[in-house]
């Protein structure tokens, strides 16, 4: 089989290293937080050596952030950024899940306060890797909040 050749890109980043079946999902991440203005690619199920399939995720001219960074890690914990300036990895770090995540969703409880109120939603990670919310304390998946 003739392996899907994708091109290396100029400047920009590449979120290599996610789980296969989660790349349309940081995609959805990426163009919520950045405008995509120049071209993106998502490749699914290419091959890997650690995870057996993974996919990824190009995309020219944005630069992730650490906050866009925390959102991917909820639904690709194992995830690889790549920030690419030149043709060349300028940088390179693993996603991490964050210990809070204030403002930014939403709780998916409906009867939540945080969802009737202008309340700030907040949820802080918990041992087991579960997040919880500190308005109605419910615990959830952290890919559940995505
Ligand atoms: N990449 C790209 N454009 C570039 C440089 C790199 O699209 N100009 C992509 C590569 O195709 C790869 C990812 O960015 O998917 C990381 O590149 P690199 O660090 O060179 O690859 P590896 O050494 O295989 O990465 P790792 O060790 O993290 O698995
Ligand atoms: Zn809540």
């Amino acid at each position: 089989m003739m392996p899907l050749n994708v091109q290396k890109i100029s400047d920009g980043s590449v979120v290599d290293h996610i789980a296969a079946g989660a790349g349309s999902k940081v995609l959805a991440i990426l163009s919520s937080s950045h405008p995509i203005e120049g071209m993106a690619a998502l490749i699914i199920n290419a091959p890997s050596k650690k995870l057996g399939r993974k996919d990824i995720v190009k995309i020219e001219n944005v630069f992730i952030d650490e906050t866009t960074a925390n959102k991917i890690a909820l639904i690709a914990p194992k995830a690889t950024v790549n920030i690419i300036r030149g043709g060349e990895v300028v940088d390179k770090h693993h996603v991490e899940m964050p210990k809070t995540l204030s403002g930014l969703l939403s709780c998916p409880n409906p009867k939540c306060i945080t969802n009737s109120e202008k309340a700030k939603t907040s949820f802080s990670l918990e041992e087991s890797g579960s997040m919880r919310c500190r308005h109605c304390e419910r615990l959830f998946k952290p890919e559940e909040l995505v």
